[in-house]
């Protein structure tokens, strides 16, 4: 069955180049900087939730992290990242699901999303996606969610997003999380507009 929003995606990742996209980064230079300051050992299982097709799990593998997954809700945009990868020694898993229907197999020690928490407008949905996380990661993991911050754009992709402070961040993650880092970060889209992010580190409470 064919989850809401998946078309969606689908089609932006069918008809648009990678470097295209206005979320496109070159690097994921504030994404692995934060995925370092949580100081995992090399096999600690990591994933990267709406990774789409960011190369955040391809640089984790060539920094030696050796358990990495991606999960993201349109196949498209993860046949784009297998097919960049091409084989390797150790390739990342694939999950296609919509994340606010994820029930992990498994407890990671890092749950990282950049850009995909924004999107989800409805109450319901954010509590599925809250659930899920806490289902997901294991006791003292790291959550690293980057959303547009306060002064970022309220549309992406066509659809309509949330923007957030880190308090309002914290307040949807609720008490289970302590908010370890936060700051504002601007992107430069490949057009050569700014974007403000903002990105968090929280710490899952036992
Ligand atoms: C703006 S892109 C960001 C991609 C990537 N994180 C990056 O920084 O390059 C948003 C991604 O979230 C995915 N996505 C949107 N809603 C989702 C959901 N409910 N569950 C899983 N993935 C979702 C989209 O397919 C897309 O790949």
């Amino acid at each position: 069955m064919t989850a809401p929003g998946q078309e969606h995606w689908d089609r932006v990742y069918t008809t648009r180049a990678a470097a295209e996209v206005s979320w496109y980064e070159t690097h994921p230079v504030k994404s692995l900087e934060l995925i370092r300051a949580a100081g995992l050992a090399a096999d600690d299982p990591i994933i990267d939730v709406g990774g789409g097709a960011s190369v955040l799990a391809e640089e984790l593998l060539d920094a030696g992290y050796r358990d990495v997954t991606v999960l993201d809700l349109s196949g498209e945009a993860l046949r784009r990242q297998r097919e960049r990868l091409g084989p390797r020694p150790v390739m990342p898993s694939f999950i296609e699901q919509d994340v606010t229907r994820f029930r992990a197999p498994r407890a990671y020690a890092l749950w990282h999303d950049r850009a995909a928490f924004h999107f989800l407008v409805q109450a319901e949905d954010r509590q599925r996606y809250v659930d899920a996380l806490r289902r997901a990661l294991r006791p003292h993991g790291h959550a690293i969610i980057a959303t547009f911050g306060p002064s970022g754009p309220e549309r992406c992709s066509g659809l309509d997003v949330r923007r957030y402070d880190a308090a309002a961040l914290a307040a949807e993650l609720g008490d289970g999380f302590e908010l370890a880092e936060s700051s504002l970060v601007l992107h430069r889209t490949p057009r050569g507009a700014e974007q403000q992010f903002l990105y968090c580190r929280f710490v899952r409470r036992t």
